[in-house]
C-alpha cells in the first residue's frame, strides 16, 4: 500500500491525534479483549494449590481447582484453557510410559474442567516431556531422540486426550509428520471435530525456563542438555515457513509461534503468507521476567503486561496463550 503525500509539518501534526485520552481511543488500531486469551494452565496429582517459585502469582492447580478455575474462565470470558501436567517423579520412565494413562491428571483435569463449564474450550499438549525421567519430549536411544516411534506414542497419547474430551489437541513436541499423523488418527477414531493447534514454529529457547520447575521436568542429562535437534533455531525464519506449510498440509486449524515477544516477526510474517489462525505463546520466561522486574519496581508490570499483550494482537496474532490470562481478563472485564 502507497500512503498518500503527507502534508509538511505544521499542517500536519500527528501529536493532534494523541492530545487525549479519547482521541487516541478514537484512533487506536488494536483492541485486547478476553475473547483473545488462552489461559496457561499448570495441574497437579496432588490436593489444593501450590505456588511455582519461579513464576510468582502462579499456582499449580489440584483437578478440583481446575475446574473451578474453568468456571472462572467462563466468567471471565476467555475462551480457552491450555493444561500442563505436574508429575511426581518418582512416576516418570525414560518411554514416558503414563504419558496416555486414560487416568492419568490430564484426562481427569480435562473431565472436570468440561464438566464444570462446558463452553470453555481445553486444549491438551501433545508431548512426552512431562513424563520421562530423562526431561525430553521424545523417544531416546543411544543419545537420539527418535522420531517415528515418539510420533506412535504421541498418537496413543492425543487419542486419550480426545476421548477425554479435549477440544484442542497442541503437538509441542515438533517431531516431523505427528500433526498428520494426529490427523489421521483422529478422522479414523471418530473425532472429525477435533482441533489441532500446532506448535508450528517452536523455538529451542531459553525463555521456557520457569516451566522446567512449574511442571517439574527432569533437568536435560549431560550430553543431550538441549532440544535443539528437534526445536528450531532462533536464528531461522525461512524454515519457520516450511514448517508451517508442512503442518497445515498435513491437517493443522491453528498454528502457534512459541516463545512470544522475542518472535513478533514471526508472528507478523506467517500471519501474512498463510492467513491462518495464529496464536502466540508468551511462555513462562517472559511471564517471570515481567513479573520479577514488576515486583523489583523496575517496571510498571500492569502496563508491561498490557503492553505485551497488545503487541502480541498488533503483530497479527489471533491470540495469545499467556499465564497473565486470568488476571488480565480481570482487569478487562
Ligand atoms: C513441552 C512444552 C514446553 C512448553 C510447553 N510445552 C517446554 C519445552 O518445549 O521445552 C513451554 C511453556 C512455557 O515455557 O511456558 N513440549
Amino acid at each position: 500500500m502507497t500512503i498518500p503525500p503527507l502534508a509538511p509539518y505544521p499542517a500536519l501534526r500527528l501529536r493532534r491525534l494523541r492530545q487525549a485520552d479519547w482521541t487516541r481511543r478514537l484512533v487506536r488500531e488494536t483492541t485486547l479483549t478476553p475473547s483473545d486469551l488462552i489461559w496457561s494452565m499448570v495441574v497437579h496429582e496432588g490436593e489444593g494449590k501450590i505456588p511455582v517459585a519461579s513464576m510468582p502469582g502462579v499456582e499449580r492447580l489440584s483437578v478440583a481447582e481446575a475446574a473451578k478455575a474453568a468456571v472462572r474462565a467462563r466468567d471471565l470470558g476467555i475462551p480457552a484453557i491450555a493444561i500442563f501436567p505436574h508429575i511426581d517423579g518418582a512416576r516418570k520412565d525414560a518411554a514416558g510410559s503414563i504419558a496416555a494413562d486414560p487416568d492419568g491428571v490430564i484426562p481427569r483435569a480435562v473431565k472436570a474442567m468440561k464438566d464444570a463449564a462446558p463452553e470453555v474450550g481445553i486444549m491438551c499438549d501433545v508431548a512426552l516431556d512431562p513424563f520421562t525421567d530423562h526431561g525430553h519430549d521424545g523417544v531416546v536411544e543411544g543419545g537420539r531422540i527418535l522420531n517415528d516411534p515418539t510420533i506412535e506414542r504421541l498418537i496413543e497419547q492425543g487419542l486419550m486426550q480426545a476421548e477425554a474430551g479435549a477440544d484442542i489437541l497442541a503437538p509441542s513436541d515438533m517431531m516431523d509428520g505427528r500433526v498428520g499423523a494426529l490427523r489421521s488418527a483422529l478422522e479414523g477414531a471418530g473425532f472429525q471435530d477435533t482441533l489441532i493447534m500446532s506448535y508450528a514454529a517452536k523455538y529451542a529457547s531459553a525463555f521456557y525456563g520457569p516451566y522446567r520447575d512449574a511442571i517439574g521436568s527432569a533437568k536435560l542429562s549431560a550430553g543431550q542438555g538441549d532440544k535443539k535437534t528437534y526445536q528450531m533455531d532462533p536464528a531461522n525464519t525461512e524454515e519457520a515457513l516450511r514448517e508451517v506449510a508442512l503442518d497445515i498440509a498435513e491437517g493443522a486449524d491453528m498454528i502457534m509461534v512459541k516463545p512470544g515477544m522475542p518472535y513478533l516477526d514471526i508472528v507478523r510474517r506467517l500471519v501474512e503468507e498463510f492467513r491462518m489462525p495464529t496464536y502466540a505463546f508468551q511462555v513462562s520466561g517472559e511471564y517471570a521476567m515481567i513479573k520479577a522486574a514488576g515486583m523489583n519496581g523496575w517496571i510498571d508490570e500492569e502496563r508491561a503486561i498490557f503492553e505485551s499483550l497488545t503487541a502480541f494482537k498488533r503483530a497479527g496474532a489471533a491470540g495469545i496463550i499467556s499465564y497473565f490470562a486470568p488476571w488480565a481478563a480481570e482487569k478487562l472485564g
